[in-house]
């Protein structure tokens, strides 16, 4: 890989998941961000913070060349459209539109999720301290989700609160909707699978059944 680097891989049941570097230092320049549209120039332009604004062109970059490679055209031949949300998606116009994937961002690490004809969602963060983590889970879990996680010790909060949020997170990615619009998820409708992109991140890719 060009300008990035690939961290780590895993490959299930035509799941793909491919874990990146980005290195908000260093520019990613010259001819691989060519393969950029104009719409994504003037998003990356907009993000006032330079270290956003890198990291949201490296991932986008690798994105396109990851896509480009499994359709079998150049990056800047992808074309994507968008979600009343905001889901990216291959644009029906594309050869294998029925590849499916998902991109998150956390700290210097870049996901992303590729599943031919199943619907995809991931998500990543840091493991960092989240002092208002009891006031979200009560707000934002199910009640069986709020008395697992409220049954955890001290030592296991953190990753039991991040494990819960990006599996809410991912879900929510997959069906293009707000965590607001979760209620109505059917949990048997989904593979759900936990992972570490990368050590002191946790991640959550779900894949529709
Ligand atoms: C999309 C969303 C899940 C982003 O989560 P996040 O933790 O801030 O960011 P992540 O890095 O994990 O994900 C960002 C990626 O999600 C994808 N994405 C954006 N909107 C999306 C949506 N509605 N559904 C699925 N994926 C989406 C994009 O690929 C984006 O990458 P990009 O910034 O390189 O384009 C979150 O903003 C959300 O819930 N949005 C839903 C739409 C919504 O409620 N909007 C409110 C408008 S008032």
């Amino acid at each position: 890989m060009d300008k990035v680097d690939l961290i780590s891989g895993i490959t299930v049941d035509g799941l793909e998941v491919l874990a990146i570097t980005l290195d908000a230092e260093r520019n990613v320049i010259g001819e691989t961000v060519l393969c950029l549209n104009d719409e994504e120039r003037r998003r990356a332009e907009g993000l006032r913070r330079g270290s956003d604004r890198r990291r949201f062109v490296a991932t986008r970059v690798q994105l396109r060349q990851i896509l480009a490679s499994k359709l079998g055209i150049p990056p800047s031949e992808v074309e994507l459209v968008y979600g009343r949300l905001g889901k990216p998606r291959l644009s029906p116009r594309m050869p294998a539109h029925d590849l499916c994937f998902s991109v998150s961002r956390s700290g210097d690490v870049a996901v992303i999720a590729l599943s031919s004809g199943h619907e995809v969602g991931v998500d990543i963060e840091a493991v960092l301290p989240v002092p208002e983590a009891d006031e979200i889970a009560a707000l934002c879990f199910s009640a069986s989700e709020y008395g697992a996680y409220a049954a955890l010790g001290p030592e296991d909060r953190l990753e039991g609160f991040l494990g819960h949020w990006t599996r809410m997170e991912a879900v929510s990615k997959a069906l293009g909707c707000g965590l607001g619009q979760l209620l109505s998820w059917q949990e048997s409708d989904w593979a759900v699978r936990r992972f570490v992109p990368k050590p002191g991140y946790i991640g959550t890719v779900v894949v529709r059944n």
